[in-house]
């Protein structure tokens, strides 16, 4: 894709950079990948540790119920952690962390296989066995990572709680997860404040039920409630005989379960992604290490939470699976100043910055001074995600932050997908605001109603047509869903859930997404949790929620709300429930507004037409209004 005649304003990568990327024939490598798709992908695997070889790379035969590298043995905490401490890398630094108040440390990947041999041992005193889920409920500390790897050691599902969620979210995940243990920290930083994790946790274990036993880590050391034969210290259980040193690990099928998350979907509640051990440690391995190009002596910094996929795939997994040096922060990009991340690129000297458009367009409004106070020569590329990246905030980070020296990697993937999908690699000629094009081998298309693909340049549904190994494999307990969410409205190809449009050059641009999802600050949300969460309220009867574009944020979120009679509107109520969806859900899913109304759009089956309220608001044209009640 080293195309010169591309149309439109590209950016063109610099001869060093070309001559240091791994890959810098595109065309060719996108040209095997299509020849021979499995035979890339077995390459790809061949590179990892597996116990015993599979007999097949893909089984399609259940379609679309896919399955990878089967009948292979693997535990992917092998490929993250053991297979380095054999190696020189033993010594190198898995891990170095900074907290929000500036303390710091590192963790050798010897240290790192130690402290997760110590926790799974904890894990395995308490009975948890291959199959179980734990949930964990933490901010930005390495106690997540190490929690994380200890359960993919002992072949325990894990389910990854944000720390941003709240009661009623951790809750639901905890009861449909139906987990038996929680590991939770006492508190989180958040721009020098305390988010209480443990009494969060605790309000939401009295909602829910099966958690035997709940590990606290202490991190902030306020006084927490620690209840008796419940809740034990991590710092404590740590230094008990039983959490040695060792820890023999499960020997996984490759498709065992690795770890659910939950995330928002079409509609109702939130449902749990499952991925699994084999197929997606290839698919995590291989993108990072061809869209990142991770040298050996990196220091690669995903700001991303691990709570979400982004933070599994590339904080924790794929990095380790490379034997990178992983940089992880636990505050906020602002706090104390506008300066933080610049502090820590020149402090860390770090290479690789992978960052949201949020975050990117939040310290653009402070101005190129606080960039400028710092030396950023270390930085060799820059990446985007979770949103479509305006072309303004993207030309503000390559000159400003980058240079005009770091190509973008805008990667465009999802919780489902596990890995980059649409994605450039360092050697590809950029656009900016577009993901350029699929990773090598995989077949997208952008389809109208009828399912026909649609011409250049016009707009339709981003289709996916071909599996990938880090796919995702079911929704957890709800294989129906699955089918019908993912694989019904064009059969045998997977649907994305966004709109897209394909220019003539190839290049993807994305444009958001076409179900009741919104993308706040790049956090996925649900327009049915928002809307559950309002009316739980007392006063409240109905509720509809929508994303409306926000400069900052993308989109935020606004709500329309029908009291209970008896009820009157009032700024102080608009405020109460504002903080009761933050209490419920989480912060992030806060309202912008709330608006009083007397009645909302629906169908004549009494499903709310969001479309139409949006349409509204934006004063557009609302479509179609045949199915709307009267
Ligand atoms: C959006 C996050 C434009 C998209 C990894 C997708 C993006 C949803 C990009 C998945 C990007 C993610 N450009 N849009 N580079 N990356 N999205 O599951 O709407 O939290 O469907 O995964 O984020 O969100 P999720």
């Amino acid at each position: 894709m080293n195309d010169k005649n591309l149309s439109g304003e590209v950016y063109y990568p610099g001869k060093e950079i070309i001559d240091n990327a791994t890959i810098n024939d595109w065309d060719a490598l996108n040209k095997k990948a299509n020849e021979d798709y499995l035979g890339f992908w077995e390459d790809k695997a061949k590179e990892l540790h597996w116990f015993s070889k599979w007999e097949k790379v893909l089984d399609d035969s259940q379609k679309p119920f896919f399955k990878w590298f089967t009948g292979a043995k693997t535990n992917i905490s092998y490929n993250c952690l053991d297979i380095h401490v054999k190696t020189y890398r033993r010594n190198k630094l898995a891990l170095v962390w900074e907290g929000e108040k500036g303390e710091s440390e590192t963790m050798s990947y010897y240290r790192l296989h130690q402290e997760t041999c110590r926790f799974a041992n904890i894990l395995k005193s308490m009975g948890v066995v291959k199959g179980d889920r734990v949930t964990i409920y933490m901010g930005r500390i390495p106690e997540i990572v190490i929690a994380m790897l200890a359960c993919a050691r002992i072949g325990a599902i894990h389910s990854v709680v944000y720390g941003g969620f709240s009661v009623e979210s951790l809750h639901e995940r905890i009861e449909d997860s139906q987990s038996k243990v929680l590991i939770v920290a006492d508190g989180a930083y958040q721009r020098g404040k305390i988010v209480p994790l443990k009494d969060i946790a605790d309000e939401a274990l009295q909602r829910a039920g099966g958690i035997e036993h709940v590990i606290v880590v202490r991190r902030t050391g306020q006084p927490v409630n620690m209840e008796f034969g419940r809740d034990m210290w991590y710092h404590e259980l740590k230094h008990l005989p039983i959490a040695t040193n060792d820890c023999a690990l499960e020997i996984m099928d490759s498709e065992d379960p690795l770890f659910i998350l939950y995330t928002s979907g079409t509609t109702g509640k939130p449902k749990a992604i499952l991925h699994t051990h084999g197929g997606y440690q290839v698919g995590v391995y291989t993108s990072l290490k061809y869209v990142f190009d991770i040298k050996e002596e990196d220091r690669y910094w995903c700001a991303a939470d691990p709570g979400w996929i982004t933070g599994h795939s590339y904080i924790v997994y794929g990095p380790l699976l490379n034997g990178a040096t992983s940089f992880m922060y636990e505050g906020a990009p602002n706090f104390p100043y506008p300066n933080r991340y610049w502090q820590m690129i020149e402090k860390y000297g770090i290479n690789i910055l992978y960052t949201s458009p949020t975050a990117i367009r939040g310290l653009m409004r402070f101005g190129d001074a606080w960039v400028n106070r710092h030396n950023l020569s270390s930085l060799r590329l820059l990446g985007s995600v979770g949103e479509p990246i305006n072309p303004e905030a993207w030309k503000w980070y390559y000159k400003t932050v980058g240079k005009e020296k770091c190509p973008i990697m805008d990667t465009w993937w999802q919780t489902e997908t596990g890995m980059f999908m649409i994605t450039p690699m360092p050697c590809v000629p950029l656009k900016p605001g577009s993901g350029t094009k699929p990773f090598p081998g995989l077949q997208f298309d952008i389809l109208n109603e009828a399912g026909e693909s649609v011409k250049s340049d016009e707009e339709g549904y981003l289709v996916i047509k071909n599996p990938w190994p880090s796919m995702i494999r079911t929704l957890w307990g709800d294989s129906e869903k699955y089918v019908q969410q993912y694989w019904s409205k064009y059969p045998g190809y997977y649907l994305t859930g966004d709109s897209a449009r394909r220019d003539k050059d190839g290049y993807y641009w994305i444009i958001g997404r076409v179900d009741d999802v919104i993308k706040v600050s790049g956090y996925r949300l649900g327009t049915a949790e928002i809307e559950s969460a309002l009316v739980s309220h007392r006063s409240v009867a109905e509720a509809a929620a929508i994303g409306l574009p926000h400069e900052i944020k993308g989109n935020a979120i606004y709500c329309y709300v029908i009291l209970k009679s008896g009820q009157t509107p009032s700024n102080e109520l608009m405020e109460e429930l504002r903080l009761h969806v933050g209490h419920e859900v989480g912060p992030i899913a806060k309202p912008e507004q709330i608006k009083f109304v007397d009645s909302l759009p629906k169908t004549r089956s009494g499903k709310i037409m969001r479309r139409v309220l949006k349409a509204q608001e934006l004063g557009l044209d609302p479509g179609n209004l045949s199915t709307l009640e009267e």
